[in-house]
């Protein structure tokens, strides 16, 4: 079994990760900042433990990272608690649903919502984010690495124009975490960030967060207990609590906080390295496949890949490869349906590779021969 859908979820963990949880399931933690027994004050240590190391895994102060769900749940947050129909907000088509459709429900309330066009390789460069720009834009909202091919936004320019012009960033790493550093910038703007732990952070499903940086006032989403303010009718809008409304997910927070301790371990640049060395040899291996079609724009990109083979459903494809030769890939629309129409694989989709540090290159050489015999049928 060869497993390439990294960009869907890790499956292979550190076995750091499942002792953790599995501690966490059988040890003596409570439930976090409800009560003041030992158990309850334990999880609320581990937890703030836990926070302590998320947050120094991305360079920020602990109490500017949330707890989420998930990466859906933290752009939710961000964009339907930092916007209003005052707001004017660049995006691009690169976009997953996570962000479009918040972004969607927002323009449908009143906020203006603009968009970077895609060039014919289904990237955009930085001066497409300049020209898209209004005078009245206040914030803009992209995904740091494409989903389906990989490609990586051009941060630091969005980062320092954001900065320059007081605009509000909401940034999407649910793919970028875990593969690079975050880029260094000389200036910070006011950004809301979200992650999710379950992909190249190698962490367990049903961990993520949201990373606050600058002053930023969110209105919460979802409401309920909060551990603090009982009296109130209204949820705390202070933060993090804005984002943790009712009971922590711990076992996957202890899963996570494990799994970017491993990460720091091995190395994010060793690990990097060695993930962008298998889509390497995989691009290299392919581009002399007949009638095979690979997407997008940079060489040096994350660690996805996507491509075609002829006219072929990219859903008989990726059933071909698990079921002839057990290699395990995802077809069909990704979830980026601006970059299909863009791409015009609307009905095709695209066949997506996507790899983790548990990959090896005998499993690419055989990925790469299982697509040589397909394309041959194509013929
Ligand atoms: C770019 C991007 N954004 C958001 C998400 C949503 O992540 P999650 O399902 O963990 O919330 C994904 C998941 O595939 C993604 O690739």
């Amino acid at each position: 079994m060869i497993y390439l859908d990294q960009s869907a979820t890790s499956l292979k963990k550190p076995a750091e990760v499942a002792r953790a949880v599995y501690q966490a399931l059988t040890g003596t933690l409570g439930n976090p900042a409800r009560g003041a027994h030992q158990a309850a004050l334990e999880a609320l240590k581990a937890v703030g433990r836990a926070r302590r190391s998320l947050a120094d895994f991305f360079g920020v102060g602990p109490m500017d990272l949330a707890f989420t769900p998930n990466a859906t749940y933290a752009l939710n947050i961000a964009i339907k608690g930092a916007l209003s129909k005052k707001d004017r907000v660049l995006t691009t088509r690169l976009e997953h649903n996570s962000m479009l459709r918040p972004l969607y429900e927002m323009q449908a309330q009143g906020m203006a919502l603009d968009f970077v066009p895609l060039n014919k390789q289904g990237f955009y460069h930085w001066a497409d984010v300049r020209s898209a720009l209004r005078p009245d834009t206040t914030a803009i909202a992209v995904n740091a690495m494409s989903n389906v091919t990989g490609d990586i936004a051009p941060l630091p320019e969005i980062a320092e124009l954001c900065f320059k012009r007081d605009l509000l960033l909401i940034l999407d790493l649910s793919q970028y975490a875990g593969t690079r550093p975050l880029p260094v910038m000389k200036n910070h703007p006011r950004a809301l960030i979200a992650f999710t732990g379950h992909k190249s952070l190698y962490g367990p499903q049903g961990s993520g967060g949201l990373i606050r940086r600058g002053p930023v006032t969110l209105r919460p989403l979802i409401t309920g207990g909060s551990g603090v303010l009982s009296f109130s009718h209204t949820h705390p809008d202070s933060f993090p609590e804005v984002c943790e409304a009712g009971t922590l997910n711990v076992p996957a927070i202890l899963g996570l906080e494990a799994a970017v301790k491993w990460l720091t371990r091995q190395g994010l640049m060793h690990v990097q390295e060695q993930v962008d060395a298998l889509r390497l040899q995989l691009m290299e291996g392919i581009q002399s496949i007949p009638h095979l079609k690979v997407y997008g724009a940079q060489r040096d990109a994350g660690p996805v890949a996507a491509f075609n083979i002829a006219g072929m459903d990219s859903g008989a494809v990726s059933q071909l490869l698990d079921e002839q030769y057990g290699i395990m890939t995802r077809p069909g629309a990704h979830c980026a349906p601006l970059w299909h129409e863009a791409m015009g694989t609307r009905e095709q989709g695209a066949v997506r590779f996507s790899f983790s540090c548990f990959n090896t290159q005998e499993e690419i050489d055989m990925a790469i021969a299982a697509l040589r015999a397909i394309a041959k049928t194509a013929d």
